[in-house]
């Protein structure tokens, strides 16, 4: 007899993306695999109420949008970014400043979100991977060269990646590769090959500097 579950899985979806949209989906807004950040996740912040722990009011620009939300006082911004605001592209790996996995850019400097009060950022500019694309969908010529060079494994890694990989091109848009390496070894990948990330960076590099826009 055949089982029900194999029945459903052999009809088609009614949309059905091919792979390469949903990958691009992923490099667009991280939003693969958020779930895992739980997995990872040591902070005490976890399951504790807001009620009663200072929560006020803030307005933090974030990817050119005024943003308002409920921030606690010991609130970090990642925590902010993916669950006040719903920016679940910002990953959570060690959240110790250690793996790089939230890297974010504020002011144009990249910085661990999991490492910074989201009260110290008001008045700053706020960048995530969610805000790199253009508003019309056309990726940014990092998130262009992933694609292109299908750079990363899970991905979970890979928003970090390329937010520390933006930073560092705006300083120094012609790299060599030992440079970019260097400049990308805040960063930690769990199941991919460094050299194929760092290829994918490259290509982001060199997309980079045959674009004006950005
Ligand atoms: S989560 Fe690892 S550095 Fe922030
Ligand atoms: S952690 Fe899986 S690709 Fe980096």
């Amino acid at each position: 007899m055949a089982d029900p579950v194999d029945k459903n899985e052999n009809e088609a979806p009614p949309n059905k993306l091919s792979r390469r949209d949903l990958i691009k989906g992923v490099i667009a807004g991280g939003v693969a695999v958020s779930s895992a950040s739980y997995l990872f996740r040591a902070s005490t912040l976890l399951g504790q109420s807001a009620r009663g722990t200072g929560e006020r009011l803030l307005t933090i620009n974030v990817n050119g949008q005024l943003r308002r939300a409920d921030v606690m006082r010991q609130e970090t911004l990642a925590w902010t970014l993916r669950h006040k605001l719903g920016l679940t592209g910002t990953k959570l790996g060690c959240d110790r400043a250690e793996c790089g996995s939230c890297t974010v850019l504020i002011d144009d400097v990249p910085h661990y979100a999991c490492s910074v009060l989201t009260h110290i950022v008001r008045d700053r500019k706020v960048l995530t991977i969610e805000g790199l694309a253009s508003p019309e969908g056309k990726l940014h010529p990092v998130q262009q060269g992933v694609l292109d060079e299908q750079g990363f494994q899970c991905a979970f890694c890979m928003p970090g990646f390329i937010m520390a990989a933006v930073a560092f091109l705006k300083t120094n848009p012609n790299p060599s590769r030992s440079e970019l390496a260097h400049g990308l070894s805040g960063n930690l990948c769990r199941c991919q090959d460094y050299d194929k990330i760092l290829t994918a960076m490259m290509r982001g590099a060199e997309n980079m500097r045959t674009v004006s826009h950005v």
